[in-house]
């Protein structure tokens, strides 16, 4: 017990000997095979918080998590918040240009700095207006010189920071001092997406939607399989119909691609309430892409789809088995964003969105309430539900090797 409650803060605590791994991963195993014959993941992982600690210190404290995109911060001193499980975070452009990632939490008496977004040359605690500057150094603590020098007192409390890297124009950050390499588990999903050129569009304001009250992955999976798309958004979905799907084929070493294109019955489809593109169409796609939305799952918290005028994308922020924010935003073009018909049209695009995500949201947590009772079943997977198998392959592979490496299984 003493451990727990002593645990730094830079180390979570979690203690896992109680777990019987290995009669874990095998059963999870029986879901990560040939789509034929796998079945659903057991009930238990989609509302256990013991599990879900168990995925925070095998997933999230290793992973590279999307935290948003480039275009949101890009001038000197822009920032935003964020919070990734327990941590809030802020992500700025210092004045030398580059994105830091660096805890929001004040190294004094833990006062979060910053808010939502914003630009500023220092980071003032409102407590007791302790100060750092973008790179995270302590540069002011009133009254502090009485008991120790500040150049002391800046090596032991200035702003931790995490590692950070750029995939597409998105940015990515990671908690661990290692963190695996991310490019090469996505170098499919980089070619599928390339016309795209997603680094070069324009993010548009996030916006949270707070408390979704299922599992994290269950989302990643309504997401990313096409079998519901014909029957819960039955005639809404039928321009992209599932007869039109096609998936990647798993690759261990390539194993970021859990994608699929759907094509769409018309050219420039969408899902927007006339279920076509309201804005122009990127100049820089082929007839194909334009006859497609590609969906895509960057695990663990990354889903966009890329439709023909813009990219759409969530960001899964979960905060525990059973609660998980998305925070929702959209790419475009700079001429699109300048279009004088833009801010009229754009509600239209979101509007379109939440038709979908509405009927989605009363599914999984449905769902949600049903995975809670005794009669749960590990139901078969369906033909269309072949990324399933995927997602859960990315996961067993995460969990094996953490458990692995802690000496949990042999
Ligand atoms: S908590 Fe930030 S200055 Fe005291
Ligand atoms: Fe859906």
């Amino acid at each position: 017990m003493a451990a727990e409650l002593l645990a730094s803060s830079e180390s979570h605590y979690f203690d896992f000997a109680d777990l019987d791994l290995q009669s874990v991963l095998d059963a999870i195993q029986q879901s990560a095979g040939d789509v034929r014959d796998s079945i659903a993941l057991p009930p238990k992982l989609y509302n256990s918080e013991r599990w879900f600690d168990f995925e925070r210190a095998a997933i999230w404290d290793k992973e590279w998590i999307c935290v948003g995109h480039a275009s949101l911060i890009p001038n000197a001193g822009d920032y935003f918040s964020i919070t990734v499980i327990d941590d809030p975070l802020l992500i700025v452009r210092g004045e030398d240009h580059k994105v830091r990632a660096l805890s929001a939490v004040c190294q004094h008496r833990g006062h979060l700095l910053g808010d939502a977004v914003g630009n500023t040359k220092h980071l003032i605690c409102p407590f007791h207006s302790w100060s750092y500057d973008l790179t995270g150094k302590l540069t002011s603590a009133p009254e502090m010189g009485a008991h120790i020098k500040l150049a002391d007192l800046r090596e032991s409390h200035s702003l931790p920071s995490l590692k950070a890297t750029e995939w597409n124009g998105f940015l990515f950050v990671c908690f661990s001092d290692s963190p695996p390499p991310l490019s090469s588990r996505l170098v499919r999903l980089s070619e599928e997406v390339r016309n795209h050129h997603m680094d070069q569009l324009i993010a548009t304001p996030t916006v949270d939607w707070e408390d979704q009250m299922w599992n994290w992955k269950f989302m990643h999976e309504n997401a990313i399989e096409p079998y519901h798309t014909a029957y819960l958004h039955q005639k809404v979905h039928d321009f992209a119909p599932s007869t039109k799907v096609t998936f990647a084929e798993w690759l261990d070493d390539d194993d970021g691609a859990i994608y699929h294109p759907t094509g769409f019955n018309h050219v420039d489809g969408n899902f927007t309430p006339n279920f076509k593109c309201m804005f122009p169409v990127l100049d820089t796609l082929t007839d194909d892409e334009r006859k497609r939305v590609m969906f895509a799952c960057v695990m663990p918290n990354l889903f966009f789809a890329a439709v023909p005028d813009g990219v759409l994308y969530y960001l899964l922020l979960p905060k525990g088995a059973n609660n998980f924010t998305i925070r929702v935003g959209f790419l475009y073009p700079e001429s699109t964003l300048q279009l004088p018909t833009f801010d009229a049209t754009f509600p239209s695009v979101v509007a379109g969105l939440e038709l979908f995500n509405n009927q989605d949201v009363e599914a999984n947590i449905s769902a949600h309430t049903g995975l809670k009772s005794r009669f749960a079943r590990r139901g078969r997977y369906a033909p269309k539900e072949e990324t399933l198998p995927q997602l859960n392959k990315w996961l067993l592979k995460r969990y094996r090797s953490f458990a692995l490496e802690q000496g949990l299984i042999s």
